[in-house]
């Protein structure tokens, strides 16, 4: 496999097989110069160089980069520090109400169910969740939740306990034909799987950094649909949310005519350009690029595990997987083994009883092959000592 990156920008990939994407990510050397480079400036001048105009215009690139990768206009982007907080004030926003439901699946990534739960506590709307057998959710049990009393379909675009994609176009159109809104949560996605937000005429989304973006803690994006950008009012509101931000008149709020409404507040900015920085690497990469190596890296994965009868659990449908493989050893507590195989350099994560392994851009074969291996010592090691053994 021809390396897509310098490996000089991902230095943990010269200690150890790190396969951890979905958890977090190492962040390109780029977005880490940038932070550091930010953080010394505050540190060293204060609003010296970090003045009004700089603090207003601090997201700027970031909008831009984001941009390019949703497929959207700068505009329609918004900055924050986290994809919970982004949605939570989309949600609050949306506020469906007592008549009306969210449709999502019972194992989504709790982020991205909380914030309509709380609303829905609040307004008395339903949730409607599709039954995750296994970790997997048949996309059509989602589409027949969807009724004329749906406000918001909001789904992982990638599941993270299983790698599951779902099809937005599709979930798109069924939303529509309700006219419900589909909001997206992007995070386990986004980089690693190219995603044309106007194309497929998605509502919103959510975004954090810290993953397949492989950007900071503390920043993340929010795409919001030019149609909603007058719409709603954010549920988190701060002196930066009026549209002339240093005016500071605590008597009125008017708020941005796009999707910057949705910014609020101060925030870690220099993680903000980090992000910025991350993801005009990934699009300069090209994501359809990255996606196709990443599913190669998967493929050889995939192959060794099975060759090992080893259970994958995670969809092997083309139009449903992704990089992240998840997979049960019949036998084995996952915590012990992911930690076994951190103690040989080989970084994956345990959730419930499987393992989960996600390989991205910075990877290479040998990675794969390392972790093949370790795993064949670390279950070797157990026959030889057998049951009841150390
Ligand atoms: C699908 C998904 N959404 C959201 C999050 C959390 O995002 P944040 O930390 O930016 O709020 C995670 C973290 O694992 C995730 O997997």
């Amino acid at each position: 496999m021809k390396l897509i990156v310098d490996t000089a920008d991902f230095p943990v990939t010269r200690q150890c097989a790190y396969l951890n994407a979905a958890n977090v990510a190492p962040m390109y050397r780029g977005a880490q110069k940038a932070i550091i480079a930010w953080q010394t400036d505050v540190a060293e001048n204060g609003s010296i160089n970090f003045d009004e105009t700089a603090e207003a215009n601090a997201f700027e690139r970031l909008r831009a980069a984001a941009s390019r990768l949703f497929n959207v206009r700068p505009e329609d982007i918004a900055a924050g520090s986290s994809a919970t907080e982004l949605l939570s004030s989309l949600a609050w926003a949306v506020a469906p109400g007592p008549d009306s439901n969210v449709v999502s699946t019972q194992v989504v990534f709790p982020s991205t169910l909380y914030p309509w739960q709380r609303v829905a506590n609040h307004t008395g709307c339903q949730i409607r969740l599709a039954k995750g057998g296994s970790n997997y959710v048949d996309p059509d049990d989602v589409i027949r939740l969807i009724d004329k009393n749906t406000a918001v379909v909001c789904i992982s675009h990638v599941e993270y306990s299983n790698g599951q994609r779902f099809d937005l176009q599709k979930l798109s159109e069924a939303a529509h034909a309700h006219d419900a809104l589909l909001i997206v949560d992007a995070t386990q996605s986004a980089g690693a799987i190219p995603i044309d937000a106007a194309g497929c005429a998605i509502d919103a989304l959510v975004c954090g950094a810290y993953k397949w973006l492989c950007g900071p803690f503390g920043a993340a994006v929010m795409y919001l649909a030019p149609h909603l950008q007058t719409k709603f009012e954010p549920g988190l509101v701060g002196f930066r949310s009026h549209e002339r931000m240093w005016e500071l008149r605590a008597d009125r709020i008017v708020y941005p005519k796009t999707a910057k409404r949705f910014e609020f507040s101060t925030m870690a900015f220099g993680c903000a350009m980090g992000l910025a920085r991350g993801i005009e690497y990934l699009v300069g990469i090209g994501v359809e690029r990255i996606r196709d190596y990443n599913r190669s890296l998967a493929d050889l994965l995939i192959q060794g595990l099975q060759e090992r009868d080893i259970e994958i659990t995670s969809p092997l449908r083309d139009a449903e997987r992704t990089s992240i493989v998840t997979a049960r050893f019949q036998g084995q507590d996952s915590s012990t083994l992911a930690r076994k195989l951190k103690e040989a350099q080989v970084m994956v994560s345990a959730r419930q009883d499987i393992i989960r392994f996600s390989p991205h851009f910075y990877n290479q074969s040998w990675d794969i092959d390392r972790a093949l291996e370790c795993i064949d010592g670390i279950l070797e090691e157990q026959v030889s000592v057998g049951p009841g053994g150390r």
